[in-house]
């Protein structure tokens, strides 16, 4: 193990925040883990960095997770389970299935980050979430020094949250995630802008593959680039109301997007919210919200996390004074 000291994130988070981690650690082998675990210092794991950020120097031991391989475990005339490992780049494993036309995960196209963070997070985008397809998470669990398997069903996945933001945070490294993918894949084009997407391409005939390349398009016609313009996608949460204010909302402003959860709540895109207050293209030194999405915000160059988060509350305090209504945030604060 090579333990690094006093080391830039820089180049490890993509909102491109400059701020140490105290140790620095990569891993790549599984083996590792029992003598990182030996070390007496407050543990971070790090994927791809793309869903937190950075406001101080980080204490204690940051380790980043390098650990590689995709692994069909079994399969059927249905289905097909794959093993992923942990460090594995989310978007390689969507390539990885639509290459072999494998469904459930195309609607997930180019989401940042790493495989491990999908349960995490129950990463989602254009009506698909990753618990749909996660069948089962492996995870070392720091305080036995020892390898746990959660069934999906034990790993409490709600919308962008699981047990591993709760019960289990900071206890679990999750190593793995099986993945059950489909080989009679079933389409799910009910997001409005794929339909339209789809097409815009001239797709006679729907193949996961064309799905996925629909949602890339979109994704790249909408969201920031991190290589060029720093940000960690969504920063906050859609959220989701009671009904009743729901509805006095919709009569004075009728053209509210909104998506049903239940007979009683209802969810509101955070980006309409945040651009109805007038925070759209919104630029503050190196800080800002995305131009095309007001969900996201970005770092222009030289931004201090502390900045962004500024900015963040400045955002949370005139939508709640407008509306009424709590966001809240989705990046992990560090
Ligand atoms: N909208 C605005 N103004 C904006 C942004 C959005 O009015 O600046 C409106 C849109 O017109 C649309 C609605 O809000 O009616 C929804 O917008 P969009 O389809 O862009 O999706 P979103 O709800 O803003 C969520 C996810 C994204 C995911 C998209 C597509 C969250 C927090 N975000 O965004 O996920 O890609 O849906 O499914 O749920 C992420 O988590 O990092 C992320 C990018």
């Amino acid at each position: 193990m090579h333990l690094r000291q006093n080391f830039s994130l820089k180049s490890y988070n993509t909102f491109g925040i400059d701020v140490p981690a105290e140790y620095f650690t990569a891993l790549s082998d599984i083996n590792s883990l029992e003598e990182i675990a030996a070390i007496q210092k407050q543990k971070h794991i790090l994927g791809g960095g793309s869903n937190i950020l950075l406001t101080k120097p980080v204490k204690g031991l940051v380790i980043h997770n390098k650990l590689k391989g995709i692994k069909i475990e079994k399969e059927d005339d249905n289905h097909v389970w794959v093993r992923v490992q942990s460090g594995e780049l989310w978007h390689d494993f969507v390539l990885y299935a639509i290459n072999k036309g494998l469904g459930g995960i195309e609607n997930l196209a180019l989401i940042p980050g790493t495989a491990g963070a999908s349960p995490m997070q129950n990463i989602g985008a254009y009506g698909v979430e990753a618990k749909d397809t996660i069948e089962s998470v492996t995870f070392w669990y720091w305080n036995e020094r020892t390898f746990l398997t959660y069934a999906s069903r034990e790993c409490a996945f709600e919308y962008r949250d699981s047990i591993f933001k709760h019960h289990l945070k900071d206890k679990a490294f999750i190593t793995s995630v099986v993945y059950k993918l489909d080989k009679k894949p079933k389409y799910n084009t009910s997001y409005g802008a794929i339909e339209q997407e789809l097409e815009s391409m001239g797709v006679q005939e729907l193949s996961v593959k064309a799905i996925a390349y629909a949602v890339m398009h979109i994704r790249i016609s909408k969201l920031p680039d991190p290589k060029i313009i720093g940000n960690a996608g969504s920063f906050f949460k859609n959220p989701t109301i009671p009904q009743k204010l729901f509805i006095t909302l919709q009569s004075s402003y009728p053209k509210i997007p909104y998506y049903k959860v239940n007979d009683t709540m209802v969810k509101i895109p955070a980006g309409w919210l945040i651009e109805q207050c007038g925070w759209k293209g919104y630029k503050t030194g190196f800080t800002g919200v995305h131009a095309k999405q007001a969900l996201v915000l970005v770092n222009y160059g030289n931004a201090k996390g502390s900045d962004i988060w500024k900015l963040s509350g400045e955002i949370l305090n005139s939508v709640k004074e407008r509306f009424g209504i709590e966001l809240e945030r989705e990046v992990q604060v560090w």
